[in-house]
């Protein structure tokens, strides 16, 4: 049986699904792009079709998956934002565990059982003791994003032998850079992220950058985390797609999506300030609560299930990325 190459990319309006859009059509794939644009772009979307609407809308999905002849389901939609989650915890758990309900129920009446599920490595939580964090560990998240992720993952694994369901949950870790030529890169509002904060500091967009920490047990003293660009979490979906389409047997592997590699926070600042040829405000600060010295994968699984490893990921060439799409966009 031959499936069809037609891809649904669910918040494909994003930052990753914008990139990771971009990748599957290069690959051959078509792809629909379903999106209710909280947080998404419209000037994001490169789609060969879109759809308009919102993960818990059941109904509209199962139609979606049924008019294009979807093989398989790539999920990004979530509410992404691990600070805000301690606040006001109930809308990441409606939109990122029921949302899921959603989609699955709309999966299962159009007889749809491929999916690759956007999960991230704050399902590890509190593993901070292993030196690279590999898939067999236990969950053990500390906030409610990485709880909403970690309950996703239980659900899918119960949706295998119920249902057939033929999983891959991406575990991301710190997803960075731009499209090198510049077409998207990351627009979160507000953005956490490091790399654009200290971006924005270098171009002037803020007065400094803060140093949460610089006494952890690391070689600078500041945090150390595994930077991944996003071109490679792209090419990692391609290959999951590619990976579901190719076989027929109901599981759900969870895959690391890292390079085994770890930056500090010291070695970011450094390579903003070298490829900018800017001079910022650094103020070093104390530790934030919940900040583990170290999160670096172990990306062996992705390297020998799904004949994956990150080529654009070298510190540089992230920065480089994401300045040039900074000074262009912004
Ligand atoms: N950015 C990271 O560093 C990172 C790291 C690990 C995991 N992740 C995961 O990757 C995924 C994508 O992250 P991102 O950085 O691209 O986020 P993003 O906010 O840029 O993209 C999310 C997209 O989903 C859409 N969306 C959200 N809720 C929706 C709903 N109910 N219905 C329809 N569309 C909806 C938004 O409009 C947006 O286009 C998320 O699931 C996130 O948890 C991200």
């Amino acid at each position: 049986m031959t499936l069809s190459k037609n891809i649904l990319v669910i918040g494909g309006a994003g930052y990753i699904g914008s990139h990771t859009v971009l990748a599957l059509r290069n690959a051959g794939y078509t792809t629909v792009v379903y999106d209710n644009f909280s947080s998404g772009h419209r000037d994001a979307c490169f789609g060969d079709h879109l759809v308009e609407g919102d993960l818990a809308d059941t109904a509209r999905l199962t139609d979606t998956l049924r008019a294009h002849d979807i093989g398989c389901v790539v999920h990004f939609a979530a509410l992404i934002e691990a600070g805000q989650s301690v606040v006001t915890p109930l809308p990441f758990f409606e939109n990122n565990v029921a949302g899921t309900l959603s989609l699955l129920t709309a999966m299962n009446a159009a007889g749809v059982p491929r999916l690759v599920f956007s999960s991230t490595a704050a399902v590890y939580g509190n593993n901070t003791d292993a030196p690279l964090l590999h898939e067999a560990l236990p969950s053990a998240p500390v906030n409610p994003y990485g709880h909403s992720k970690a309950m996703v993952e239980t659900v899918l694994e119960t949706c295998v032998a119920a249902h057939g369901l033929q999983a891959i949950a991406l575990r991301y870790f710190n997803a960075s850079g731009a499209d090198p030529e510049g077409r998207t890169g990351e627009r979160h509002s507000p953005e956490t992220h490091l790399i654009p904060l200290v971006i924005e500091a270098a171009r002037g967009v803020r007065d400094s950058i803060k140093i949460y920490g610089t006494d952890y047990p690391t070689p600078d003293g500041t945090c150390i985390r595994d930077y991944i660009h996003v071109c490679d979490l792209a090419s990692g979906h391609v290959a999951a797609v590619a990976h579901l389409l190719a076989r027929d047997t109901a599981g759900l592997t969870p895959i690391n999506l890292g390079t085994g590699a770890g930056q500090s926070v010291r070695q970011v600042i450094e390579a903003v300030a070298r490829i900018s040829g800017r001079q910022f405000s650094v103020i070093e600060d104390t530790r934030r609560a919940g900040d583990p010295a170290t999160l670096v994968a172990d990306a062996s699984r992705a390297r020998t299930l799904l004949g994956w490893q990150a080529t654009h990921s070298d510190l540089d060439s992230i920065v480089a990325d994401a300045w040039a799409y900074a000074e262009k966009t912004f």
